[in-house]
């Protein structure tokens, strides 16, 4: 069982950000990483559609046999954990709960900001996460659908970017949050642009970074840690890997190397 691999999906290539912290904090694991690049993007889809995706994208990790599946995509997690949880009996991780646990972890004023795709917000997942670990916490929140698109422009920390941020943050800059959840898979990518905007007094929350963390806490639960080198990721899209391949090289800063198409539902 500790040979195999650790499932990883997204809606597309944003998951990279959870690969890349998964892959630099366990460097021994296996990762097989699954994008939905043909049905991408989850953001702006209904919850039912995007439990559905989701459990197509994790019945093909499971086919893959995987010892632990990574819910990468903050809307996916935020709407198809408990689905996910019930279908498979294997550990499953998503994004949300790390973050928020991270985010009452260095928040001293208790307001926390939470920042996402339209889903995500909508879903109010880190709120009950936030309150179920503080009842007393704040959270005000806001959605970022621009952010996406300017991180896989390679747009990033380009002044269309600022603009954006200056925007999107203002009310939770009114509001004086403390810290900041980056919740959707691309906005690590923007964290130098948000840090210039909110300043010192806002902290931010990786929560690809915290994700890692609570991987690798579940695999020394489990006893599922592998002791030798499992080798490179294996990729795998439901497009053609062109955009992946491209858009991919540029989030990792390195290529991918071999990336394939699948069909999965
Ligand atoms: N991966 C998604 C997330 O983290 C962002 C892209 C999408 O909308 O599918 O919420």
């Amino acid at each position: 069982m500790t040979q195999r691999a650790i499932g990883i999906f997204d809606s597309g290539v944003g998951g990279l950000t959870v690969l890349r912290e998964v892959r630099s904090l366990l460097p021994e694991e296996q990762l097989i990483y699954f994008g939905d690049t043909a049905r991408v993007p989850y953001g702006t889809k209904s919850p039912v559609t995007v439990e559905r995706y989701a459990l197509e994208a994790a019945e093909f990790l499971v086919s893959k046999g995987v010892k632990l599946l990574v819910v990468a995509c903050n809307t996916a997690s935020a709407v198809a954990l408990p689905a996910l949880k019930r279908h498979f009996d294997l550990p499953v991780v998503g994004v949300i709960e790390p973050g928020a646990r991270r985010a009452l972890a260095v928040s001293r004023n208790r307001h926390v900001g939470v920042i996402g795709t339209e889903g995500t917000v909508k879903s109010e997942a880190y709120v009950r996460a936030l309150r179920q670990l503080d009842a007393a916490v704040q959270v005000s929140s806001a959605a970022c659908p621009l952010f996406v698109p300017l991180a896989e422009e390679g747009w990033a920390e380009h002044e269309v970017a600022h603009l954006a941020a200056r925007e999107y943050l203002a009310p939770l800059v009114d509001a004086r949050v403390d810290t900041l959840v980056l919740g959707c898979t691309h906005y690590p990518l923007l964290k130098s642009t948000l840090a210039h905007v909110l300043g010192d007094a806002v902290q931010l929350v990786d929560s690809a970074a915290e994700t890692a963390l609570t991987v690798a806490a579940q695999l020394r639960e489990h006893g599922l840690e592998r002791a030798d080198s499992g080798g490179p990721p294996a990729y795998y899209v439901s497009d053609v890997p062109t955009r992946f391949e491209r858009v991919g090289s540029h989030f990792l800063g390195h290529s991918l190397g071999e990336v394939q198409q699948v069909t999965v539902g």
